[in-house]
């Protein structure tokens, strides 16, 4: 395991040239997600593929972008990860199409926010914050390992939370009835939040154990984020869920959170592209703001968790795309 790395100064200036690479980021279009990639272009990227639901979203953000750099490096993807099929089909799509992927990073999601069913069945908190990402990541780890050893360098992200560490201490991860109880809007959330940083650590074992791919992991280094406290609309999901009270906590905690920009970023950005992340071998940890590896929650460490969410996860896949 890494050294617990960080820099405390590290920002967008940064980011080092990033001319001739190559990145997909999911929810690339709002919030952090636009923040990503708005820098990634600033910074001469060869061509961002951002993901998302609503196409307009991707008219928008483009047109927003040309402030950042040449946007015709930007090409907006539309997949709803709330239908694994669409993302299945996606997967494939950009496996035939690139010759690299230098970072997938996988920032698209909902926030706390009220129970829904996704077209699998399945929780949307669940399934578009950690299962439709987590097949995105499979699929895509061919393109990822040829990167990899092309290159000498590949990045997979995952857009976690602090809020992890709130999963109700009951989480087992054991079956499709547990995950499809409405446990309400937090935990809702944090337990999917959660997910994501078993789901990295597992998969970054299964990568060196040569369960997963064929490269053993060699220049692959996939890390769970947590941004901060960012100032974007999925707040507003949280204040809808709660009424009254959420709009309230909303407008105070408002003013204190983070430019998406500027700041929201910066621990995925770091992971994304920091020379640091290959100089110190970090791979399988949680980053905090802005680049700072970070002990998650006892819960994100238990192995009976992580083999239960694998186990259930691959079921639920198999299932699925039968
Ligand atoms: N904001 C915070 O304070 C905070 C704190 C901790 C962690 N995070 C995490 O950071 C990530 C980004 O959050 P944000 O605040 O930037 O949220 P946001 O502004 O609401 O943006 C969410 C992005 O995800 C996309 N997305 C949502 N549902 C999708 C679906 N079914 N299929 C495809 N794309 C979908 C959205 O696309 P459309 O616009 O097309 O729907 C949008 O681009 C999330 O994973 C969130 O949990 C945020």
């Amino acid at each position: 395991m890494a050294s617990l790395f960080s820099n405390s100064s590290w920002s967008v200036s940064s980011i080092p040239n990033l001319a001739s690479k190559v990145f997909l980021v999911t929810g690339g279009t709002a919030g952090i997600g636009f923040g990503i990639t708005a820098n990634l272009l600033a910074h001469n990227a060869e061509r961002v593929y951002m993901l998302s639901e609503q196409p307009q979203h991707g008219h928008l953000a483009k047109e927003e972008l040309a402030k950042y750099g040449d946007a015709s490096k930007v090409e907006y993807i539309n997949c709803d990860l709330r239908d694994l099929k669409q993302v299945e089909k996606t997967a494939k799509d950009l496996r035939d199409k690139l010759s690299r992927l230098d970072a997938l990073v996988c920032n698209a999601g909902i926030g706390v926010g009220k129970y829904g069913v996704s077209k699998d069945g399945i929780d949307t908190h669940f399934q578009i914050n950690h299962l439709a990402q987590m097949h995105l990541i499979l699929q895509l780890l061919p393109l990822i390992e040829k990167t990899a050893e092309e290159h000498e360098d590949a990045r997979i992200v995952v857009q976690s939370s602090s809020l992890h560490s709130m999963a109700p201490s009951s989480t087992k991860f054991e079956t499709l009835d547990e995950i499809n109880k409405d446990i309400g809007p937090s935990y809702l959330y944090n337990r999917s939040k959660l997910a994501q940083i078993l789901f990295i650590r597992e998969f970054v074992q299964r990568l060196k154990d040569r369960k997963l791919g064929t490269s053993g992991g060699k220049n692959i280094f996939a890390n769970a984020t947590h941004p901060g406290a960012v100032n974007t609309t999925q707040p507003d999901q949280g204040e809808e869920a709660y009424g009254l009270l959420g709009k309230v906590i909303g407008s105070t905690v408002r003013p204190f959170m983070k430019d998406p920009i500027k700041e929201g970023c910066l621990s995925s950005l770091f992971a994304a592209t920091s020379p640091d992340i290959k100089k110190e071998g970090i791979t399988g940890q949680y980053i905090t703001p802005p680049s700072k590896v970070t002990e998650p929650s006892k819960q994100a460490q238990s192995q009976e968790l992580i083999d239960n969410l694998w186990a259930l996860s691959e079921k639920l896949l198999k299932e699925k795309l039968a």
